[in-house]
């Protein structure tokens, strides 16, 4: 067997996530541009491509998989790639999962749940349709709040993603969390990161994570969780309910230390930190290479991981990084 996957930090990768497209239905503006230029179809990894690397790191010590984009479920059969890779569901893969912003869910949450997914992510910025029609410049918020409520017939559980974005979905964030513990489902707030040009300055809607908490805290019983996703989150439980709220915030509380994660990229870029470019070339080393030439290009990728993002976001500033996450992984 080959040998699994420790950073000279001592980090233990465990964690891949894969951008299976950088196209996407909507343009959440803090994401994307209006007009956003995609990868040419010949650039992007082949799905038999995609799935011999998913399997060569799951081989090599990792036990989770997310699936994301870009939106997934805008790719292709993509359910043949879901379903080739929850067969490794229990063979080294602890868990597949997936995040998706769900225009698409209601027509495949029985298929996902049947290839051994059980729990999905879904970015939900708004329950107002006027608010979630601008933020997302082109979403239907019923159609989305009709896929979460498919996955959660089909047995999946759900989590919705809220980017926290100052003078948008700002004072809907209570109501949000209300309305995900009254329906058994669990919240991540996530601070915007500056990655990828988009129309707009990030700074006007960046909002920091510690404001909103002290924002919540005092109308909600929320006690400190110490349960562990395996993600960047930090975990608040909320009392009496199962339910569980999420701080991703990479700008106010760094959770690099703890990094178990890297990207497979839409055009088979192996990223080790987001807040980073450099990358190497799966897709080439694949095609060239074999799975021996892959084996050497994550070597050589391990050996780099940065120590931490340094993202910063300032007024006027360029993007910390020129790609996307939806070309990363978001
Ligand atoms: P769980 O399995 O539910 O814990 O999922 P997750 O939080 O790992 O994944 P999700 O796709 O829901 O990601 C939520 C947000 O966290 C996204 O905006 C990700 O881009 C961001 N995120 C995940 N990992 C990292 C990371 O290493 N660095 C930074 N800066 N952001 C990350
Ligand atoms: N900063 C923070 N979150 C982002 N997402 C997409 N782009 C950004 C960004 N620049 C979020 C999506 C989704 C998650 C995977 O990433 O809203 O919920
Ligand atoms: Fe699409 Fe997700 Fe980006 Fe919104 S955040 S444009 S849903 S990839």
């Amino acid at each position: 067997t080959p040998p699994s996957l420790v950073d000279r930090h001592g980090r233990a990768i465990r964690y891949l996530r894969i951008s299976v497209t950088d196209r996407c239905d909507l343009r959440c503006r803090y994401c994307m541009a209006e007009h956003m230029q995609f990868l040419p179809r010949d650039a992007v990894l082949r799905l038999e491509e995609l799935a011999q690397i998913a399997e060569r790191f799951v081989a090599r010590g990792v036990t989770k998989i997310r699936l994301t984009g870009g939106e997934p479920l805008v790719r292709r059969n993509m359910m043949t790639l879901v379903e080739q890779l929850g067969r490794q569901i229990g063979q080294g893969l602890a868990e597949l999962t997936l995040t998706t912003n769900a225009t698409r869910l209601a027509d495949h949450a029985e298929g996902l749940f049947a290839a051994g997914v059980r729990r999905v992510n879904v970015s939900l910025d708004s329950r107002d349709p006027a608010m979630f029609r601008h933020i997302t410049r082109h979403g239907d918020v019923a159609q989305v709040l009709a896929g979460i409520e498919a996955a959660r017939i089909a047995g999946l559980r759900v989590k919705i993603n809220m980017v926290a974005l100052r003078g948008l979905n700002e004072d809907e964030i209570p109501s949000m969390l209300a309305w995900v513990v009254a329906n058994g489902m669990d919240l991540s707030l996530i601070e915007t990161m500056p990655m990828g040009r988009i129309d707009e300055d990030r700074a006007d809607r960046f909002l920091p994570l510690t404001e909103v908490m002290a924002r919540l805290k005092p109308r909600f019983a929320l006690a400190p969780d110490s349960h562990d996703s395996g993600g960047p989150a930090r975990y608040w439980r909320i009392d009496e309910s199962g339910s569980r709220l999420g701080l991703i915030s990479p700008l106010t509380n760094n959770f690099c230390a703890t990094c178990n994660r890297v990207r497979l990229s839409t055009d088979g870029r192996l990223h080790m930190c987001l807040g980073h470019e450099d990358s190497v070339d799966l897709k080439k080393a694949i095609r060239e290479g074999g799975i021996h030439a892959v084996d050497e290009a994550i070597d050589r990728a391990l050996a780099a991981k940065p120590e931490r993002h340094d993202f910063r976001i300032e007024a006027g500033a360029a993007p910390a990084v020129a790609r996307h996450m939806s070309v990363t992984g978001g």
